[in-house]
């Protein structure tokens, strides 16, 4: 079945669906020789109430079409029953949320997964679970896109993975969410963070990395956020506190980067969508040093992230870079047991 992407096509439906309805009870009653109304009436109340146009209607056209041209058979026709198909383009809590982690590709990833017209994904980060749930799950569900049914939701807020409550929050609005994790070699990740919060003017230009990341006895300041975040295991224990493993969809940023269709072939199948995001939708930008979403009849024809995705990242010294590779080890050999991949870090 083909999925309608835009919402306002089941308005073009309710519009020419008086004379379709004409039209098919015509056939119907040909089909059955004009015998009788009143069966004909009772058998379609399953269907539709004709009193007041109460009419539960297939989603999408081609849908009705599809359905039509194979076996004018009023259950097909007319579509399923109210209880599994809504008639109306409808917001959904999300089916599935990247919950993070931080600089680690997950703005690349949402966009690329909207590429796939399965999926529906809100804009901005909702940061329900961390900032505003206190406003409640009704507010929420006004973030999220307008689907159809057979339409997937998808949020992301990295925020999430290092917030204590949100794994019991979440899972309290749903134990079979999805969720997936997107995750990078954390020295690199901790500059990355570091460069983004200078360009923030977080820091005055006299702080560097080295400042921050060392502490005066030359130990490695795990308190520091941009440290503290790469400790993947940690936070991670936290989440498996509520949901398994087969929950949660580890995706590996660096490849994001070198062979992107390969991971969104993976997320889609943890995602039970069919695999519809092409190769040909996604190009290395060579000037970039980033791939690009190709977008057909734009100006230009191309989607590159802003500036604030792949920056040039502000300069750390080999010690301080040797030092922190040692320090993560464990806890990257930790992460790799726990969710069973591994990662060359
Ligand atoms: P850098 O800016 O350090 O290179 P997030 O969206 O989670 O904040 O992650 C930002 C990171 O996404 C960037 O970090 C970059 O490495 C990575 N990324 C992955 N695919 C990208 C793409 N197509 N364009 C730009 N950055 C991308």
């Amino acid at each position: 079945m083909k999925v309608k992407t835009e919402c306002k096509r089941v308005l073009t439906i309710r519009k020419t669906f008086p004379v379709f309805l004409s039209v098919c009870i015509f056939l119907i009653l040909l089909q059955n020789n004009m015998d009788t109304d009143v069966s004909l009436i009772n058998r379609m109340e399953n269907d539709f109430t004709l009193k007041g146009f109460n009419i539960r209607l297939l989603d999408n056209l081609e849908e009705i079409e599809e359905n039509f041209s194979s076996q004018y058979n009023k259950t097909y026709i007319f579509g399923t029953n109210t209880s599994t198909r809504s008639k109306e383009c409808t917001r959904k809590l999300p089916d599935a949320i990247i919950i993070g982690v931080k600089k680690c590709g997950t703005r690349a990833l949402l966009e690329y997964l909207r590429l796939n017209p399965n999926i529906k994904a809100a804009g901005p980060e909702p940061h329900f679970f961390d900032r505003y749930y206190h406003l409640g799950l009704d507010w929420y569900r006004q973030k999220m896109p307008k689907t159809h049914d057979g339409q997937l939701t998808i949020e992301k807020t990295p925020r999430y993975f290092i917030t204590k409550e949100v794994p019991e929050r979440i899972y309290n609005m749903s134990k079979s969410i999805k969720l997936i994790l997107v995750v990078r070699n954390p020295v690199t990740r901790a500059i990355s963070d570091f460069t983004q919060a200078v360009s923030k003017g977080e820091y005055n230009s006299n702080v560097t990395f080295q400042s921050k990341a060392i502490r005066r006895n030359g130990t490695v300041n795990m308190k520091w956020s941009a440290v503290n975040i790469g400790l993947y295991i940690n936070h991670l224990k936290r989440w498996l506190k509520y949901f398994v493993m087969e929950n949660i969809h580890i995706v590996d940023g660096e490849k994001l980067i070198s062979n992107p269709l390969q991971e969104l072939n993976a997320v889609q199948d943890f995602l039970e969508v069919p695999r519809e995001i092409s190769g040909n939708a996604i190009y290395m930008n060579a000037s970039r040093g980033f791939p690009c979403i190709l977008k057909q009849n734009n100006t230009p024809p191309y989607k590159c992230f802003r500036g604030s995705k792949g920056r040039h990242h502000s300069y750390a010294d080999s010690k301080t870079l040797t030092k922190l590779q040692y320090f993560y080890k464990p806890y990257n050999n930790g992460f790799y047991q726990m969710v069973n991949k591994y990662f060359s870090w």
